[in-house]
């Protein structure tokens, strides 16, 4: 492993692990109010193959909205441009989970990584599939090249248990007609796709396409063309983070995912994927932890795409 990036994160981690952790566990999914806070991982998958972890990088998590991207890809794979009329690529400057815009953009939502932009991918991900909860847990597998990991469907009850404001954007959305199917199936479906659960590492390398042209690095396999992974990174760049977008841009510099189980992941296109978790978010919904981390790794490093 390159060393130069192997005493960064080692500093770095240890620095933070040292400094308070203010911040909530995210409890609005009862499920995911169990996580141990204090939790904290990190890996770094190079794009040369090397890859380094350090903390709880053995320990699988929700991944929740960080799923949105990989859901995105497999979608984007089969429908190409023809998506965009379904979901934009505006960032929206709202919560993940606000039905405010809706009305005005005629249920087209901003982005596809809004809770309402994700549930058009997944009522497009039924129409494509005989079978779509297993043809998007095959197509993580295949990119982690990892048969371990799986929803949790105990994660996915106890969204749905509660899941009141993501089935009123699901219906609002029908009732323009940017849903097709039963607004349960795609309720049911988006919940899973969300519990996905996975290690640092693991989530590493499902996005190493993303930095790698749209080519995986283990079987150089083409997930999307070239033009599609630098859509895809530059949609991550804008949306990424929601209302914490400009935030995450601005100090860290890379495009990137949040999730509410405390997992971000980053990329440096041509270089590297990297994973940070550390369940305690912040007000805007983004592990606490793995902003700074990543926001100190850039400035270490001084790598950033600007
Ligand atoms: O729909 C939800 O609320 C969750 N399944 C996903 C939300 C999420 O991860 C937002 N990201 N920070």
């Amino acid at each position: 492993m390159n060393q130069h990036y192997q005493n960064i994160i080692e500093t770095i981690f240890h620095q933070i692990k040292n400094e308070e952790n203010p911040g909530e566990v995210a409890s609005y999914i009862p499920e995911l109010a169990n996580e141990d806070p204090e939790h904290f991982a990190v890996s770094i998958q190079l794009i040369n193959e090397e890859n380094y972890s350090y903390g709880d990088h053995q320990t699988k998590f929700s991944i929740q909205s960080i799923s949105k991207v990989l859901l995105l890809c497999l979608v984007y794979r089969d429908m190409d441009e023809k998506i965009w009329e379904r979901v934009d690529v505006e960032p929206s400057g709202n919560p993940f989970n606000s039905l405010v815009q809706l009305e005005s953009d005629n249920g087209i939502p901003r982005n596809p990584f809004l809770n309402a932009g994700a549930l058009v991918i997944t009522d497009i991900l039924i129409d494509l599939f005989d079978d779509p909860k297993k043809e998007f847990l095959a197509f993580v597998r295949d990119l982690t090249d990892s048969k371990t990991i799986s929803y949790s469907e105990t994660v996915a009850e106890s969204e749905l248990k509660i899941g009141f404001r993501n089935a009123a954007l699901c219906n609002f959305i029908k009732s323009f007609g940017n849903i097709k199917n039963d607004p349960e199936d795609v309720l049911n479906l988006y919940s899973l796709i969300c519990s996905v659960e996975m290690t640092t590492l693991e989530l590493c390398n499902a996005f190493t396409f993303l930095a790698n042209g749209g080519k995986k690095i283990i079987d150089k396999k083409e997930i999307l063309t070239k033009s599609q992974a630098k859509r895809v990174n530059a949609i991550m760049q804008t949306c990424g983070f929601y209302d914490e977008s400009g935030e995450f841009s601005f100090r860290v510099g890379l495009p990137g995912k949040s999730g509410v189980g405390g997992g971000i992941v980053a990329l440096f296109p041509g270089r590297y994927v990297i994973t940070v978790w550390s369940p305690k978010l912040n007000p805007k919904g983004n592990s606490y932890r793995g902003m700074k981390f990543l926001e100190q790794f850039t400035t270490a490093t001084e790598e950033s795409i600007f």
